[in-house]
């Protein structure tokens, strides 16, 4: 397997930067048709444990501790070595590689002579300190991973190159209101599984990335929609927080927005309009408390509702008007545990003609008893009729079942 390392270095090299950071967070992943109750990881991980024995340069040097591949020699792989502190690292190293070791602090002097750095992976020790300004003078540093860590404040300041910067799973709860000053070539933010709260996010504190494009801040302790976030975001991760609103218009600054997750929140009363947004495809509110659904923009694909509190989706809300030049987009329905007592009318067909399936899973009854509908997964054939672009991925699924064929029946579901 060892071959595959220069190739995963090399994709690093040739650039395809804009999209290798979103393999991180699985924002691209299928979605589910039989979902399981288990919260999706948001990180995967590729652990490196095949190196035998270290293997030493002389030409350019290399780190005893240490692997820089004859190949890739601006690379050093020091990670899984149980290491407690920084290997020494040569001046011409620009990728350098020590996850999963026992660093505990990261001192001024520990990377003093690497100034060519682009790339820092500390992720998956024990770094509880930064000494200040350790990072600001990588003036060439673009990804720097320092997830999975026990940092309780901001690794203050960073260099103004930075494009990537990953501190989820730490301990942070505080961020210098100056924090990302400067970072305008930032466009990926983790900072989820944090402790971060509103105190935290102030207006000005994100505004000023103008090139962010993925923010994460699932997992922390927000009890309000972050406020300033800059107009280029395309993907927002607010998972598992204590968000109970979203203030009129907010999404108004957000034009991009391609997904935005908010599953595992407290939103309950949502204006009819508030996902109003026309370059939407993913949009994930489930585990909440909604009463009713929503308009849903065009271009929206796939729609996660389930755990909340519906008993009648209108269709007629969702999609006021249909008109068959410029349809829906919508394709995946996610319903299940909610409070329905019937399927959602047919009419949904002709709002959005492009669905695939619908899952119904179990409902909750107004005495909180499990009850199943008849129709548990409603799936069909696309039309071939319809040039749908987007139609990837589940052609050699088993579909079964026709459009417009079980939600005549009455009555609607079982008792479990
Ligand atoms: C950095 O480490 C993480 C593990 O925490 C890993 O997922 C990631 O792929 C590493 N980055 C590179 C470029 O090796
Ligand atoms: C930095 O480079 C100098 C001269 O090459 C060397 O003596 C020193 O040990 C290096 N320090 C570190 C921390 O790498
Ligand atoms: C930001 O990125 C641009 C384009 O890649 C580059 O020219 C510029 O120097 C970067 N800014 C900083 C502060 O590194
Ligand atoms: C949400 O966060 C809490 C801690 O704040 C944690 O106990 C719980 O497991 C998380 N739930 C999910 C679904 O991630
Ligand atoms: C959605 O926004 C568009 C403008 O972007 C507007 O024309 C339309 O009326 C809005 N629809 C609803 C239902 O609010
Ligand atoms: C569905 O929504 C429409 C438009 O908001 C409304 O006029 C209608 O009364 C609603 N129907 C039901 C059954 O709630």
């Amino acid at each position: 397997m060892g071959f595959l390392r220069p190739v995963y270095v090399l994709f690093l090299f040739f650039g395809v930067k804009v999209y290798c950071q979103y393999e991180i967070y699985q924002w691209d992943e299928d979605y589910d048709q039989e979902p399981n109750e288990d919260y999706e990881p948001e990180f995967q991980f590729r652990q490196n444990v095949e190196y035998g024995v270290p293997f030493y340069q002389p030409t350019l040097g290399c780190a005893r501790e240490c692997f820089c591949p004859t190949n890739f020699p601006s690379s050093m792989y020091c990670d899984n070595r149980k290491l407690k502190t920084i290997p020494n690292i040569p001046m011409h190293i620009q990728q350098v590689y020590l996850q999963f070791n026992e660093i505990d602090v990261v001192t001024s002097n520990s990377l003093i002579n690497a100034t060519h750095l682009k790339e820092i992976n500390l992720s998956h020790n024990k770094i509880q300190k930064v000494d200040y300004g350790v990072f600001a003078k990588f003036s060439n540093l673009l990804q720097l991973h320092l997830e999975h860590n026990n940092l309780e404040e901001f690794p203050f300041p960073l260099p103004k190159s930075l494009e990537r910067l990953l501190l989820g799973y730490n301990k942070i709860s505080t961020l210098p209101p100056n924090a990302m000053d400067g970072l305008v070539n930032l466009t990926m933010l983790d900072l989820c599984h944090n402790h971060l709260d509103d105190s935290t996010l102030r207006e000005k504190t994100l505004a000023n990335m103008e090139k962010l494009m993925q923010l994460n801040l699932c997992n922390n302790r927000l009890e309000s929609m972050p406020p300033g976030l800059p107009s280029s975001l395309m993907y927002l991760s607010l998972e598992n927080n204590s968000i109970s609103s979203i203030p009129d218009n907010y999404f108004d600054k957000l034009p991009k927005l391609h997904a935005l997750r908010m599953s595992h929140n407290k939103l309950e009363d949502i204006l009819y309009d508030t996902f109003n947004l026309s370059n939407l495809i993913e949009l994930n509110v489930g585990h909440n408390k909604l009463k009713q659904a929503f308009y849903i923009p065009r271009n929206l694909e796939h729609l996660y509702l389930e755990n909340n509190e519906i008993e009648n989706i209108n269709v007629t809300m969702m999609c006021p008007s249909v008109d068959p030049l410029y349809d829906h987009h919508l394709t995946y329905l996610r319903v299940d545990h909610n409070r329905l007592k019937e399927p959602i009318s047919s009419y949904i067909f002709s709002c959005f003609p492009h669905i695939h399936s619908i899952y119904y899973g179990e409902q909750r009854s107004i005495d909180g008893q499990m009850i199943e509908l008849k129709t548990q997964v409603f799936r069909r054939f696309q039309d071939d009729d319809y040039d749908d672009g987007d139609d990837h991925e589940d052609h050699d699924n088993t579909h079964e079942g026709q459009a417009g064929s079980e939600e005549h029946f009455d009555p609607h579901y079982y008792e479990i």
